[in-house]
């Protein structure tokens, strides 16, 4: 018998962390990913039981994900809801950002999405919502800001890699959703906007992220939705 479950990519702090224990509370069996295994771990106990399970990944190494991939079909599970959290940012100005930098935030921020999709989607549930967490700074027309520049253009990529996935695989039954978040207070924008204080916290985000990963996928599909009440 397969069992539903919810995948959640950079669940090892900020709106990831929030969000996995968001999903598990609302009932959901959550397999969250992230590099750091005690903050991981940390999720787990805080979850308390064996519907938070987790696996230490790093989204750059293509074999381990193609393992985890695989471990997953062997469980039998089938995914209700992907979402795409983990991020890399790189606050520098154009000149500096080196080869190695800009590869490092593409990597974690288009290509592993890529990547993670097209290895996990065998296991998708017929009405499987993927939302991928992209950010104003990559919505079409939105204020930009100096250093972002790597991030922001990768956060753009994401958001239409979400609506070419829609067109190519919507007829499954699938939903591809990218939300372009504003502030939220984390470690990311720490060292993005050095000093700025978010008007959002990770759990409210999470909330958010929560229900509209639950029950919005009949209405929107295909879409790249800013969510900010603020810029940046
Ligand atoms: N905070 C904001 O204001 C804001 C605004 C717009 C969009 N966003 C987006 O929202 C998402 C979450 O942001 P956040 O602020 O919560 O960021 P964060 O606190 O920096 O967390 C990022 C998460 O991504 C994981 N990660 C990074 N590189 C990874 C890799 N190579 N392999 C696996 N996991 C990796 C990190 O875990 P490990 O380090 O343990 O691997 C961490 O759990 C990101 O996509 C971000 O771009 C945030």
């Amino acid at each position: 018998m397969s069992k539903q479950v919810v995948l959640v990519t950079g669940a090892s702090r900020g709106i990831g962390y929030a969000l996995a224990l968001e999903l598990h509370r609302r009932g959901h069996h959550v397999v969250a990913t992230a590099r750091s295994e005690s903050k991981l771990r940390q999720l787990a106990e805080e979850c308390g039981d064996d519907r938070l399970e987790f696996e230490v990944l790093d989204l750059g190494d293509r074999e381990a994900v193609q393992q985890w991939a695989n471990r997953l079909k062997d469980k039998g599970y089938r995914i209700s809801h992907m979402i795409n959290n983990a991020g890399s940012l790189v606050n520098k100005p154009f000149a500096d950002i080196s080869p190695y930098e800009l590869r490092r935030v593409y990597e974690v921020n288009v290509f592993s999405v890529f990547e993670l999709i097209q290895k996990v989607m065998p296991l998708y549930s017929d009405d499987v919502h993927v939302v991928n967490i992209s950010s104003m700074g990559g919505y079409q027309g939105s204020q930009k800001f100096p250093g972002l520049t790597a991030y922001s253009s990768s956060k753009a990529a994401v958001a239409s890699l979400t609506e070419c996935l829609q067109e190519e695989l919507g007829e499954r039954g699938w939903t591809f959703n990218a939300l372009c978040l504003g502030a939220v207070q984390t470690e990311m924008l720490e060292e993005a906007f050095p000093g700025f204080a978010a008007p959002t916290t990770p759990g409210e985000m999470a909330t958010f992220i929560a229900d509209f990963a639950e029950g919005s996928q009949k209405f929107i599909r295909g879409k790249v939705l800013p969510i900010s009440s603020t810029t940046p």
